[in-house]
Formats: structure tokens, C-alpha cells, sequence
């Protein structure tokens, strides 16, 4: 196994390795160990059907059912994400955000199969949320420190809306559940549990405000954060190929899928998975 960084900051490609084949503890705990440092690992021609992808997603925690995009039977779990070549409108994950960080239990990561790609476009930004938190300036490393976020699944105040993340995905999208506008509190500052590095969890499509401050009174400090956390130098961009399946960490990261590959299709498949929970992650902070 080959593992090759894509920046200085986040993400490998990793090669020499064939995930169609049954793999061995130590290929497993190697993968893992990737995760942990690079936080998205990228592995290209693996062509996973329904089930190999299932049962990779395993290695690194049970797949869950995406609540506002459910898969169909027999594999729930799974959500098929298409983008027809005369499709007009936005893309699945449009937006800078964590998978499902308004959940009570958002996953601590999700894995991607790339089934159809355009020739270009349609990459997938990633940003290290570690890395975010080392540079933050230490008054608002200070306002964050033992501070809750709320989290919503209505951007941005506008009620009854789908969460951006889940808007424009043909099909599968269904949204008639009050509970995505109850509020969550998540720690802001999270501390991975295997490399105690510390990261920020708060994204634009689901952060409202901050605990003990009003929405007008977050708004500038989030949108300041919500800059700094995506600045170039935090991110890579994954350009995919068919078959290339892609494995992120949720709580360590956010990511923004690229929409600018009209005229061509593409389809994706994906799973989220609870490994650590993010009382895992919240341990060494809040109680
Ligand atoms: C997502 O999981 O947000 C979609 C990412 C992508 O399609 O590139």
C-alpha cells in the first residue's frame, strides 16, 4: 500500500491495494491509520458494488441511514447521488458542510464511490478543520473553547427549506421531518479521539449561532469563522475518476462538492458511518 499526500494540510491517494478482494487486519488498520492523519484518503479503480462498498464502510464504523436522503431497499444505507447532463440546478453538498452535523448523533464519516464523472469538473474541496483550529487567533480560540455551537437543519432561519446539503439530488430527497429544525448543541472545538489533534466543528449549512449569544450577534463571528475555515491553504481538491472511492472524517473536516460540469452526468454513491461518536470527540472538553 502506497500512500502519496495530496497537499501539505489534508488528504492521500492511496495505491497498491484492491478493495475487492477480503483484506487483512493489517490493511485495515493501515486504512485507519490513514484516516486518522490525512482526515480524506482517496483510492482510485476499486469499482466497488453495493455490497463491497457496505462492507468497506464497516472498517470504519456501522453504516447509517441518511434521514433526508434514504437509499432503497435493500441497502437504505446507501444514497445514490445523480446529476443529469441537462440538469439546471445545484448539486448535492453545494455548500461547504459536514455530513449531517444537525443530527444528535452526526456521523463520524462517510465514503464515496464515483460511478460516473464528467471528463472535468465536478471535483470535491476538502478542508482540515485541525487545521483551522491551530491558526485561529487565540481570542476566538478563547470565545470557542468550551462553547457549544447550535445546529440546525434550517439554513439560515428559512424554515421548511431542505438542508443545502440535501438540495437538488434527484429522487431521493424527502423532507417532512419537524425534527431537522430542532436545535443541537455540538461542542465547537472537537478533539479527535486516536490523535488528540483539536479541530473546529461548526459549518455554514448547519451552524445558527453561538451557545449564549443571539443569531444577530453570532452572524459576524461566524461568517469570520466560516472564512478562515475554508482558506486555501487548509483544503485539497479531489479530482475523481470512475471507480474511485473516496473516505473522509467527518468530524475533522468539511467539504463543498463542485458544481461545474453541465452537459455531462455524473453519479455517485455514498454511505455515512458512526465509528466514534462525537461524545468521543467531546471527552476531553464538555462534559
Ligand atoms: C457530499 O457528500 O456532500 C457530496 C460530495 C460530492 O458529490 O462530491
Amino acid at each position: 500500500m502506497k500512500v502519496s499526500p495530496i497537499t501539505g494540510t489534508i488528504g492521500a491517494v492511496i495505491s497498491g491495494i484492491d478493495l475487492r478482494s477480503p483484506y487483512s487486519s493489517h490493511l485495515i488498520s493501515d486504512l485507519r491509520s490513514a484516516l486518522d492523519q490525512y482526515l480524506v484518503v482517496a483510492i482510485p479503480d476499486q469499482h466497488l458494488d453495493s455490497e463491497q462498498q457496505l462492507q468497506l464502510c464497516e472498517v470504519f464504523g456501522a453504516p447509517i441511514v441518511n434521514p433526508y436522503a434514504p437509499g432503497t431497499m435493500p441497502h437504505p444505507e446507501l444514497t445514490t447521488i445523480i446529476k443529469e447532463a441537462d440538469d439546471q440546478a445545484g448539486v448535492f453538498g453545494g455548500g461547504w458542510h459536514t455530513d449531517l452535523s444537525l443530527l444528535e448523533e452526526p456521523p463520524s464519516g462517510s465514503l464515496l464511490c464515483a460511478i460516473e464523472v464528467p471528463p472535468y469538473g465536478g471535483d470535491t474541496l476538502f478542508s482540515n478543520q485541525q487545521a483551522a483550529w491551530a491558526s485561529l487567533p487565540q481570542p476566538l480560540k478563547d470565545l470557542l473553547s468550551d462553547r457549544k455551537i447550535i445546529q440546525v437543519g434550517k439554513p439560515y432561519g428559512v424554515k421548511w427549506a431542505p438542508p443545502l446539503e440535501e438540495q437538488s439530488m434527484r429522487g431521493a430527497t424527502r423532507r417532512n421531518d419537524p425534527d431537522a429544525d430542532r436545535e443541537r448543541l455540538h461542542p465547537a472545538v472537537l478533539t479527535h479521539p486516536v490523535t488528540g489533534r483539536e479541530g473546529l466543528y461548526l459549518n455554514p449549512t448547519y451552524a445558527l449561532r453561538l451557545e449564549g449569544l443571539s443569531e444577530a450577534d453570532s452572524r459576524p463571528i461566524l461568517d469570520t469563522l466560516f472564512q478562515h475555515a475554508t482558506l486555501p491553504e487548509f483544503c485539497c481538491r479531489l479530482r475523481w475518476s470512475p471507480g474511485m472511492i473516496a473516505i473522509w472524517d467527518n468530524f475533522s473536516t468539511q467539504h463543498y462538492a463542485v458544481n461545474d460540469y453541465f452537459g455531462f452526468r455524473r453519479e455517485m454513491r455514498r454511505v455515512s458511518f458512526s465509528g466514534h461518536s462525537i461524545r468521543d470527540y467531546s471527552l476531553q472538553r464538555l462534559a
